[in-house]
């Protein structure tokens, strides 16, 4: 009798989904059970809220070798060539592919797909529904997720650890051990094969783009287990964020608003990137939001402007619902208003190590998304690469996955404790995280330099100190267990941004003779 296949899938976004929902459809009669664990819901996840599209060389007119060149240039040399054009060679067919499953994506008077421009792109070339492309992903994909019997969802599973098994060349991951967020229950479950699809780090910083779950859960799962990361230094912050003036998470304007005619000026009516690069408010993200950054700093204000008027009203409202809807409730018309915009963290470009299969460095351990480094972003992530990412590469690793030999059924998943929730989150668990934040956002964002990234250091160094203890206590609050893998992954940025003596890509490391004029404080940067 043929052995089930356990695979164990953490994180339930894109990334996640599609490699479920890619290898139940290459099971062929084998025997599979998929367990996609979920500490949120997917209306949490990033993939939920990305805005701006997945990146495809979908006409004639734009080859492939373009979008190739553009991500390479974008990553500034950083990235793994032959990784970027698998990828990209890929992307047509990934989107007809979801076609196939129905997802619906916006199409011109004559029916072509329409093609949205952002930074980085030399062409219009980011096939995209409206200003919602990841919540028409992630439909199609919960559909067919529910629609599969070998694969089911396990909520409120916040994973802590991933379980290996054997020394050295015999050593394998063989699950997980995850906190029932509703019970408090410490669960061990075992599988075959498991995936990291966690998701980002942006709440390493004041200011994000990302939801409240991007804590790096599954970078610092692979770190503690001894897993390779790559690129950890590059960290993408988008250039136009809605400033609130409140910390925590903010809405995102899509670069595809600067695609459709919108400019960027400073308080004072200068246009921000006037003389800076040749492809002026579309140039790579690196680029505009340091420009933003020193305009900041120019004119001592916590934001600049984006000027929406060239696109309209009417038009805005209809090809960006979603945005017009997040500048309503601000008071914002945009069209009539100028928008305050600012720099806040979006992306992870490193993470671990991945061949471009998705396979890390432990065997057994896959990882996917944004948790992963496969090589295609380099230094910095071309606008909209990173939702083809994660169609491309699961497709690949549930082939591979099919390649898995398991030799014993995987053990049931058992409870090892009982309620280690702790009820109220301990004070200095809250303070800690905002100092942890506070020195990533000073020392280790948009503009660097040595000694600040020392400074960082030290107090990650300071900051586990006094929380370590608290973890080992063995009471766990769901804040502790986010602190606890936000400082792995800033303590691995920050190690890494010191191991770059030269600016590459988003690390940018400050010139002796600062901006024209230091400032106190700048959210989503840093100038000391
Ligand atoms: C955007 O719409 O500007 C974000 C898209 C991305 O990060 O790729």
């Amino acid at each position: 009798m043929s052995l089930t296949l356990e695979v164990l899938v953490v994180g339930g976004g894109i990334a996640g989904m599609n490699y479920a929902v890619q290898l139940a459809d290459k099971a062929g009669g084998r025997k599979l059970r998929i367990r996609i664990l979920s500490k949120a819901t997917v209306h949490e996840s990033s993939s939920f809220h990305a805005q701006g599209g997945v990146a495809a060389a979908m006409c004639a007119e734009d080859p492939f070798e373009d979008h190739v060149r553009d991500t390479l240039a974008v990553g500034e040399g950083r990235n793994d060539a032959d990784v970027v054009r698998l990828v990209v060679k890929e992307g047509p067919a990934v989107i007809r592919g979801l076609i196939g499953l129905g997802a619906h994506f916006d199409r011109d008077r004559g029916g072509a797909l329409h093609l949205a421009r952002e930074g980085g792109h030399r062409a219009a070339r980011v096939v995209h529904h409206r200003d919602r492309t990841g919540e028409e992903i992630v439909r199609v994909l919960q559909q067919r997720v529910r629609d599969i019997p070998v694969i089911g969802t396990v909520m409120d599973q916040r994973v802590i650890e991933l379980l290996t098994e054997g020394e050295g060349a015999y050593r394998r991951c063989i699950g997980v051990r995850a906190v029932d967020l509703r019970t408090g229950d410490v669960v061990e479950h075992f599988a075959h094969v498991v995936i990291l699809a966690t998701g980002g780090a942006g709440r390493l910083f004041e200011h994000t783009t990302n939801p409240a779950g991007a804590t790096g859960d599954g970078v610092a799962m692979g770190i503690r287990a001894g897993a390779l990361t790559r690129d950890m230094a590059f960290v993408q912050f988008h250039p136009t964020a809605l400033f609130t003036g409140v910390p925590g998470t903010v809405g995102l304007v899509s670069e595809a608003v600067r695609g459709a005619g919108a400019r960027l000026i400073g308080i004072t009516g200068r246009p921000v990137m006037a003389g800076v690069h040749p492809m002026g408010d579309l140039a790579p993200r690196h680029i505009v939001a340091r420009a933003i950054h020193r305009e900041m700093v120019r004119t001592g204000a916590r934001y600049v402007h984006l000027d929406a008027g060239p696109i309209g009203i009417e038009r805005f409202r209809a090809e960006f619902p979603g945005i017009a809807a997040l500048c309503r409730d601000t008071g914002l018309l945009p069209g009539r208003d100028l928008l305050p915009v600012m720099p806040a963290a979006h992306y992870l470009c490193g993470g671990l190590r991945t061949d471009s299969h998705g396979r890390t460095s432990i065997p057994g351990l896959y990882a996917l998304g944004e948790c992963a480094c496969s090589g295609l972003h380099g230094a910095d992530r071309l606008a909209s690469n990173s939702l083809l990412e994660a169609l491309v590469i699961p497709r690949r690793a549930a082939e591979t996955t099919w390649e898995t030999r398991a030799p014993a059924a995987a053990p049931a998943s058992q409870v090892i404790a009982r309620d280690r929730l702790a009820k109220r989150p301990v004070e200095i668990v809250g303070r800690a995280t905002a100092a942890l934040t506070h020195a990533m956002t000073m020392h280790v964002g948009i503009v660097r330099k040595t000694e600040g990234l020392e400074s960082a250091l030290r107090v990650i160094n300071c900051i586990e100190r006094q929380v370590l203890p608290i973890w080992h206590r063995r009471r766990w609050s769901p804040a502790l267990m986010d602190l606890r893998d936000l400082l792995v992954v800033a303590r691995s940025v920050t190690e890494a941004a010191l191991h770059e003596p030269v600016s590459v890509g988003t690390h940018f490391l400050e010139e002796p003779e600062p901006y024209d004029r230091p400032m106190a404080h700048i959210p989503g940067g840093s100038i000391n």
